[in-house]
């Protein structure tokens, strides 16, 4: 059976403001397993290819150079479902709209300074881990809780 696995970073402003603990807290608490964590600052090549999706919008070349500004802390999660869980527990991307208990919804006001990506597809997922990070950076683990959170 493939498990499910999604890519999140936290970006350069959710570094700069000391949310790391309380962002990555949320979602080890919600019960997803974390297989892969590291901290850099990504290059201007890396953060082309995570947002060329958007490299023809007017706010592309703000955004690659927002996300090169500073260290980001890059993470895997797993679990099924993770995808659209993760997306759910971050919320909307206008932190404005999103609601209370999300992480943009607590923590954010600024489209441009949302504090953290989540992958929003399979296949987004798939593509974003593997430009991330290295199949070795990735372990395969079972938390010794694992019966306590899936049965
Ligand atoms: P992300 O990819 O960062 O997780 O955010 P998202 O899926 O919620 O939103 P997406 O549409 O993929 O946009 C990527 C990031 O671009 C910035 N953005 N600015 N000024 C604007 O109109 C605008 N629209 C998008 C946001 O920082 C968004 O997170
Ligand atoms: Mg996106």
């Amino acid at each position: 059976m493939v498990v499910e696995r999604t890519f999140l970073a936290i970006k350069p402003d959710g570094v700069q403001r000391g949310l790391v603990g309380e962002i990555i807290g949320r979602f080890e608490r919600k019960g997803f397993k974390l297989v892969a964590l590291k901290q850099l600052i990504p290059s201007k090549e890396l953060a082309e290819q995570h947002y060329g999706v958007h490299k023809e919008r007017p706010f592309f070349g703000s955004l690659v150079g927002f996300i090169t500004s500073g260290p980001v802390v890059a993470m895997v999660l797993e679990g099924d479902g993770v995808i659209a869980s993760a997306r759910r527990l971050i919320g909307s991307t206008k932190p404005l709209e999103a609601e209370p208990g999300t992480i943009r919804g607590d923590l954010a006001i600024n489209i441009g300074r949302n504090v953290i990506h989540g992958s929003d597809a399979p296949e987004t997922a798939m593509l974003e881990i593997a430009l991330w990070f290295k199949s070795d950076e990735l372990n395969d683990w079972t938390p010794s809780d694992q019966s306590w959170r899936v049965e």
